[in-house]
């Protein structure tokens, strides 16, 4: 048997459908345009991908983008007066500071400055600490996405044995957060767990989130299990290009999943669509609207 592929990059073009839907209702209705804000320090070829990509899409479903770009010796005071002056801005309803930050700047303080209201990366402790209380939090997009992938192949996820294996602040934690929320039960692992293959191999849902290539073998899968894969790792190929790969070996779980994300085009599709959701609560929460119906 094959696992069914979990197709991210339509299930994520259903949800930027979805959001644009909502984003030219509250335009009509309470001429509301939701914005966001993205800051990129220093020029990251990777994260000039991602920012790319977030404006562009931003824009695609109706909302306002605002681009931010500094220079990577920019001062600590200089881009906290930025953070500050977009709290301040009527106009932003979301602001986004691409990680990782370059050395020298102090990545917990930039957070913390972030107002809660429009932390749509779910990144400051008001969210967090919300999130791990099971109270209602802007919660971070990875991890948004992961469940809504899950939801496409489970309409519950009560009772069902879930494993994330990382337990870093943007996906890790609080994804077992949000599994929590959806009555799985959860076990945390990273790199100190002890007999990782035995603990995946219980597991009806297995969130990998290392960045460790193809670390996840087929043979430690339970037949059937449902297979998230966040890694995105760029490995070198013999022509001096490079391809992407997750954090498990994708044919060896091909044959023993019930379903399985590729890579690309499974959760990576998902992280900007749920920015785009993100936004969209935040600015509806913020305008005193009701909750957005996506
Ligand atoms: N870098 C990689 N993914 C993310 C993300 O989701 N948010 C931010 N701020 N930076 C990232």
């Amino acid at each position: 048997m094959t696992a069914k592929t979990i197709d991210g990059k339509v299930i994520a073009a259903e949800l930027r459908a979805r959001v644009a839907d909502e984003v030219a209702r509250v335009k009509r209705e309470h001429n509301l345009v939701p914005g966001l804000a993205v800051v990129l320090v220093g020029s990251d070829p990777a994260s000039e991908v991602y920012v790319r990509s977030k404006h562009t899409q931003t824009q695609a479903a109706g909302m306002a983008s605002f681009e931010h770009k500094l220079p990577a010796d920019v001062s600590q005071a200089d881009l906290l007066a930025l953070v500050a002056k977009l709290n301040r801005d009527p106009a932003v309803h979301g602001i986004l500071v691409q990680l990782p930050l370059p050395k020298g700047l102090d990545t917990e303080a930039v957070v913390n400055a972030i107002d809660p209201a429009k932390d749509v990366d779910g990144l400051h402790p008001n969210n967090a600490g919300r999130l791990a209380g099971g109270f209602e939090a802007l919660s971070p997009c990875t991890p948004l996405g992961c469940i809504i992938l899950t939801k496409s192949v489970h309409a519950s996820l009560e009772g069902m044995n879930a494993i994330v294996i990382g337990r870093s602040n943007l996906v890790g934690r609080p994804l077992v957060q949000l599994l929590l929320n959806e009555n799985a039960t959860v076990t945390i692992a990273h790199s100190r767990s002890r007999d990782l293959p035995g603990l995946v191999r219980r597991a009806d849902l297995v969130y990998a989130a290392v960045g460790k290539s193809e670390m996840v073998r087929g043979d430690w899968l339970k037949p059937g299990a449902t297979v998230i894969d966040v890694g995105i790792n760029r490995i070198p190929k013999d022509d001096g290009k490079t391809r992407l790969v997750g954090d498990v070996a994708y044919q060896e779980a091909l044959a023993v999943a019930g379903a399985i994300t590729p890579v690309p085009g499974g959760v990576g599709q998902m992280t900007v669509a749920c920015l785009l959701v993100n936004t969209l609560r935040a600015a509806c929460a913020i305008a005193g609207l009701p909750k957005p119906a996506v």
